[in-house]
């Protein structure tokens, strides 16, 4: 029998670790044990997931909430310790590049129990991102490395990880295939489909520093159509707290075009996705998932990991840019038209077949 830990705390990755348990779960030789951090743990950001995909239920939840880095990093750290000396798995299972990912590297590499990092190799090249320190950290001490595509092969190489890297695909273009059939319908929102915007914000790089933040909400001002935003707790705490904010939750609740939502379940977001006119994000995987849906994303970002997102411009950059905005804006038809003649380009992503090779992989490497 081979014991697996997966480690997850935020919302990417309770989706993430659905598909790839439910591929676990088919092989006898495998177990797996859930540990939940507790990073995300509102309703919305956590619970809606292990109910809605059927996660298998967390065996210990360590409870650490919201913090600052250092801190949330190092209790994940301490609490994690002690039940990977009880456990003692064969391997750990970590998912992206949250701070729930750096912790559990750090602490099952102290311990010297192999790590497989799902989504390994990607990179912004921008170190101000939290996300870029978390990642290039746990490729570093990860023993197997499930790369979603060529670029982050090409990645690793050029930082000299070459041992226990595969090219196995995106396990989150399997959760878009194996969940797409199950996609909640639209009418809740009194949306019409293909004629309202999509967005989510919650980057640190967009929010930590509030006049960029300001400026990325004026420009939702200048749609002037029907739109969606289901609003990330970072986002909707800020709009409460910070003094320079509130007047612009005023106005963004005066555009009567304008939905400010809670965070939507996986299912329904799938559905605005889907059925969106564009996409408007600075999420990684609402970028991807744009891609795969083939919906065109406009992103308030300054460059991407997604690289392969951008080609025929199913996906522009614009960070916090005005002008560029406003030209991704005025592109769109055009946008569509092109996207509508390509091919899908899920093959880019291992074509729905990541949790399959992860989970023969970690089988064949670890007993
Ligand atoms: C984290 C990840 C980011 C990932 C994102 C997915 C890090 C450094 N960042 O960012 O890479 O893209 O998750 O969504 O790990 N909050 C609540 N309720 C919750 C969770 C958070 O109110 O259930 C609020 C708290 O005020 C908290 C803030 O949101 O301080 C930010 O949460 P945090 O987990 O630190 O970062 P995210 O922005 O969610
Ligand atoms: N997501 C969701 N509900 C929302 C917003 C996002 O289910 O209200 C899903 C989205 O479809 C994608 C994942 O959460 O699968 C992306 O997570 P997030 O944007 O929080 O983080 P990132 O991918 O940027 O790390």
């Amino acid at each position: 029998m081979i014991r697996l830990v997966t480690v997850v705390g935020a919302r990417p990755q309770f989706i993430k670790a659905a598909v790839v348990s439910q591929e676990i779960a088919k092989h006898p030789d495998l177990r797996e044990i859930m540990i939940h951090t507790g990073q995300h743990y509102d309703y919305e950001m956590s619970a809606v997931f292990f109910k809605e995909l059927g996660l298998p239920k967390p065996r210990y939840r360590l409870g650490v909430g919201s913090k600052p880095h250092g801190a949330q990093t190092a209790d994940i750290l301490a609490k994690l310790e002690p039940i990977l000396l009880k456990e003692k798995p064969h391997g750990v299972i970590i998912y992206g590049d949250t701070n729930s990912t750096l912790a559990a590297a750090m602490c099952a590499s102290k311990l010297r129990i192999p790590i497989a990092h799902v989504e390994a190799g990607l990179r912004s090249w921008n170190r101000d991102m939290p996300e870029e320190i978390n990642r290039v950290v746990a490729d570093h001490v990860s023993n197997i490395l499930f790369c979603p595509t060529d670029t982050a092969v090409k990645n690793l190489a050029a930082e000299g990880i070459r041992r226990g890297v595969y090219n196995v695909g995106d396990v989150m273009l399997d959760a878009a295939l194996i969940f797409a059939n199950r996609v909640n319908p639209l009418p809740r929102w009194n949306l019409a489909a293909k004629k309202y915007f999509l967005i989510t914000i919650h980057r640190a790089e967009n929010t930590d520093d509030i006049s960029r933040l300001r400026k990325i909400l004026e420009l939702l001002l200048e749609l002037r159509a029907p739109a969606i935003f289901p609003l990330h707790p970072r986002v909707k705490n800020l709009l409460n707290q910070k003094r320079g904010l509130r007047t612009m939750r005023l106005r963004l609740e005066a555009q009567p075009e304008l939905q400010l939502v809670p965070p939507v379940s996986y299912l329904d977001m799938l559905a605005l996705e889907k059925n969106a006119r564009a996409v408007i994000t600075d999420s990684g995987g609402v970028q991807k998932e744009a891609f795969f849906l083939r919906v065109p994303c406009i992103t308030l970002r300054n460059e991407t990991e997604w690289v392969e997102t951008l080609a025929n411009g199913f996906n522009t950059l614009v960070g916090a840019n005005r002008k560029k905005f406003l030209a991704a804006l005025a592109r769109l038809d055009k946008t569509q038209t092109r996207i509508a003649k390509r091919r899908s380009g899920q093959n880019l992503f291992g074509g729905g077949k990541a949790c399959r090779r992860i989970a023969r992989i970690l089988r064949r490497t670890l007993q």
